[in-house]
């Protein structure tokens, strides 16, 4: 048993939506999670670029005395968790796109995956490829995690830019698509229209669970009843904080 909290980072407030499933699932949890607002996007930088980034953000964590990490963001474990677990010896959970459950249910459609242009191009989601990529169809999206940063989630401005970015998907039949960044959780009902409704698939919850079976194994769980929520950002606008605070009860429908 062990109360010491679990760190949580993001290139923003993307990440916030997956803290929603993983405060659900482990309520007796001390989270501290970090929005690294200062520098996103991280999904149209280098890898070298998101790596450092990353550590930075470790560094913070590490200082809080976390007894794991959690990557809460696609770009940022496609670079940086191989790296992390390589140099440190507490857990590090990642968060990839939710390829795997959308093949599984697929038929003869496509499965689009969103995500950012640093995600899709990373190893990680290559090899991902190779294994349920079956009839899946990439879709980067750089910008779209910029709305969300707004604190925009609806609304024309946001129906405009997915109409046109998921152009591509138009004539296509899909079974699915793969909200394959954080910040696109928050998104849903939107990206849902713009894609006719198609069914949604994002990470977060395998992610959770992943976490939870991580901490059970190695015998890391907090015995409290309840956990509380540290919020931090590198962002010098406050803002910042209470739109995560606002996200943390957003109803998301995928
Ligand atoms: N939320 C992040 C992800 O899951 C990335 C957003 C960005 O910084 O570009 O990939």
């Amino acid at each position: 048993m062990d109360s010491r909290p679990i760190g949580v980072f993001d290139s923003g407030i993307g990440g916030i939506s997956l803290m929603r499933n993983m405060i659900r699932l482990l309520p007796g949890e001390d989270f501290i999670y970090y929005g690294d607002e200062k520098h996103a996007p991280y999904g149209t930088k280098s890898e070298e670029e998101i790596l450092a980034l990353s550590l930075n953000v470790v560094d913070f964590l590490l200082k809080h005395d976390v007894k794991a990490i959690v990557i809460a963001c696609n770009t940022a474990t496609s670079a940086a968790a191989k790296p992390l677990r390589s140099s440190l010896s507490l857990p590090i959970i990642g968060i990839e796109p939710a390829l795997k459950p959308a093949q599984l249910e697929r038929k003869n459609g496509g499965i689009a995956v969103l995500a950012t242009p640093a995600t899709l191009r990373q190893n990680k989601f290559l090899s991902l490829m190779k294994l349920y990529g079956e009839g899946a169809i990439p879709v980067p999206c750089p910008g779209l995690m910029e709305f969300v940063e707004r604190g925009i989630t609806e609304g024309e401005e946001l129906d405009v830019f997915l109409n046109k970015t998921l152009e591509p998907l138009k004539e296509i039949e899909l079974d699915g698509a793969v909200l394959g960044c954080t910040h696109y959780s928050f998104l849903a009902r939107a990206i849902s229209k713009a894609l006719r409704g198609v069914r949604l698939y994002d990470g977060n919850e395998g992610t959770a669970r992943q976490l939870k079976r991580v901490l059970e194994e190695k015998g890391l769980l907090s015995v409290k009843q309840k956990g509380t929520v540290s919020l931090y950002t590198s962002s010098d606008s406050s803002a910042a904080i209470a739109l995560m605070q606002t996200l943390l009860l957003k109803p998301i429908e995928l």
